[in-house]
């Protein structure tokens, strides 16, 4: 079984923002954990390149739809190779292949009877690529989201026979577990008990799309063909451009993680299409939050949109990613606060893990002949930290699958807490004084050292390079979570209290996190 998991694909009308790489973060996070686990991982992010939106943007820049998408897609892709995002693919929806994906699947949707043409007339909202239901009466209405004019539509369009479907979108959103969080759930359920009403798939008069085969004049809607982006990216690199060769990689996805305001479509009418398709289902889609900065929503207008390159280079990986995981439930909405950011990122990663780490090292290395100090037989489960161990490790594993990034990222900082606290009652400093206090000092700060080796593998999937700077401080080797699934068992053996060796070197200490030092607003 392949592990599957998707970003949304994100649209190129303009540069990332810290939207998308609060998903791709997580959804790093998330896809690490699983290779460490043992799981083959799928990891899939990418690029919404068609439809109005980005047409108009395009024009508007004097370029050519396809030299426009090919600059914001590559600014994607240097952004997560700056972030060391670890994606196994970064799908484009201009991608040639796609094209033929997207018409074998809609094959697949006509020959069962789910396409028929009819009129459409509404209102549309272009930056949502998107008709609205509800202001049909209003004169010069606005989109809610953007605030922006909607724009009257009357044409006459393919359409998706979701009527079809009702009772098994019904069926599907009552499952437990389908949509998360479980807080979700109703709002979709709303929209479904309304009574599902067809929806365009076609655009007449919109060239930048992909042709709808056998339909003169029309190309595929945005979202019919950006959603199957998500199975031309299962696709390898010398795989033809099959439907079922593609399903065969990895479908149906473990979760799709997005953001709350596309659930509908992934939680409704993309279901629905797979159905129609005679395709399984995806097991899981996971709604999250929307960040605001210091109160406000972002956006250009304010001038107040946080830059994920920028803030990257100012502030380093590991700085971001503890704050954005830690801080914000995973499904909540969320604010960025700055002095919030650099009070967490100072007191957790550089002041409680950081010097435990540091000062336990140097300790040990000055008593113990730069090594690990050897450690009595007594060093078994019952000690105190080894219970913290363990109970931090389920912890940390049961959030981390439940996509509760910030209980696991509380239980890891729970142990260093815990180890600290340790050290600060045992006072090894002290003690040393004394005479006949060698072999107790020798397991405490053994004892500190594996809580922290603990630790930083409970860190592994939330913050790589910490991890890896904690683990080479210990003279540990590190775990791969970027690439490759871990041989079954390694990581979660390596997570078992007493694996440190007594006598192993410890190497020279440096500080494994730097402090945060924000003196001009970011
Ligand atoms: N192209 C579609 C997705 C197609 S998936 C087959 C799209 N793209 S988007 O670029 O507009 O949005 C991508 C994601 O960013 C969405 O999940 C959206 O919820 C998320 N966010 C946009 N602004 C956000 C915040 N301020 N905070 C958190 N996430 C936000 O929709």
């Amino acid at each position: 079984m392949t592990y599957t998991l998707t970003t949304p694909l994100y649209y190129v009308n303009d540069k990332p923002h810290l939207g998308s790489a609060y998903t791709t973060l997580a959804c790093d996070a998330l896809a690490r954990f699983q290779r460490l686990k043992g799981e083959r991982v799928l990891f899939i992010t990418g690029c919404d390149e068609h439809g109005q939106k980005i047409q108009r943007t395009a024009e508007a820049a004097g370029l050519s739809p396809q030299a426009h998408c090919d600059g914001v897609s590559a600014q994607y892709r240097e952004l997560w190779d700056r972030w060391q995002i670890s994606n196994n693919r970064l799908i484009r929806t201009t991608d040639p292949r796609h094209r033929q994906i997207v018409e074998q699947f809609f094959a697949r949707v006509e020959a069962s009877g789910d396409i028929v043409e009819g009129r459409q007339q509404g209102w549309y909202c272009v930056a949502c690529e998107e008709f609205k239901d509800d202001p049909h009466e209003a004169q010069d209405p606005e989109c809610p989201t953007h605030r922006r004019p909607l724009e009257w539509r009357d044409e006459v369009n393919l359409f998706f026979r979701l009527s079809r479907y009702q009772e098994q979108i019904e069926a599907l959103i009552a499952q437990p577990g389908f949509i998360q969080p479980a807080s979700r759930r109703n709002e979709v359920e709303n929209f479904v008990k309304q009574g599902l009403r067809d929806f365009s798939i076609s655009r007449v008069n919109l060239p930048w799309g992909i042709p709808v085969p056998g339909h003169e004049g029309h190309t595929f809607y945005v979202w019919f063909d950006a959603l199957l982006g998500y199975i031309t990216a299962l696709l390898e690199e010398g795989d033809a451009p099959d439907l079922d060769q593609a399903l065969s990689r990895g479908w149906p996805a473990s979760v799709h993680v997005i953001g709350k305001d596309i659930l509908r479509f992934h939680a409704v009418y993309w279901p629905a299409m797979l159905l129609s398709a005679g395709l399984p289902l995806p097991a899981k889609v996971f709604g999250h939050g929307f960040l605001t900065r210091e109160g406000q929503k972002m956006g250009k207008s304010l001038g107040n949109v946080l830059d994920p390159a920028q803030l990257l280079e100012r502030c380093g990986r590991d700085a971001v990613r503890w704050y954005l995981l830690r801080d914000i439930p995973f499904g909540d909405d969320g604010d960025f606060q700055q002095q919030r950011f650099s009070d967490l990122v100072n007191n957790d990663l550089a002041n409680t893990i950081g010097n435990m780490l540091n000062r336990t090292s140097s300790m040990a290395r000055r008593w113990f002949e730069n090594a690990v100090p050897p450690a009595s037989v007594a060093m078994g489960s019952d000690h105190q930290l080894a219970q913290a161990a363990a109970q931090a490790r389920t912890v940390v594993l049961d959030g981390l699958e439940q996509l509760e990034f910030r209980s696991a990222a509380e239980a890891a900082l729970q142990l260093a807490i815990a180890a600290n606290g340790f050290l600060n009652e045992q006072a090894p400093w002290s003690r040393m004084k004394q005479e006949g206090t060698r072999d107790q000092v020798a397991d405490d700060l053994y004892a500190v050292l594996e809580a922290a080796r603990i630790t930083a593998l409970l860190m592994a999937p939330l913050l790589p390079d910490l991890s890896e700077r904690m683990l080479l401080q210990l003279g540990q080797s590190v775990p791969d979570s970027s690439a490759t699934a871990q041989p079954d068992g390694t990581w979660l053996r390596q997570l078992e209290w007493g694996a440190l060796q007594s006598g192993a070197p410890l190497p020279e200490p440096s500080p494994v996190m730097a402090r945060l030092e924000l003196s001009e607003p970011l």
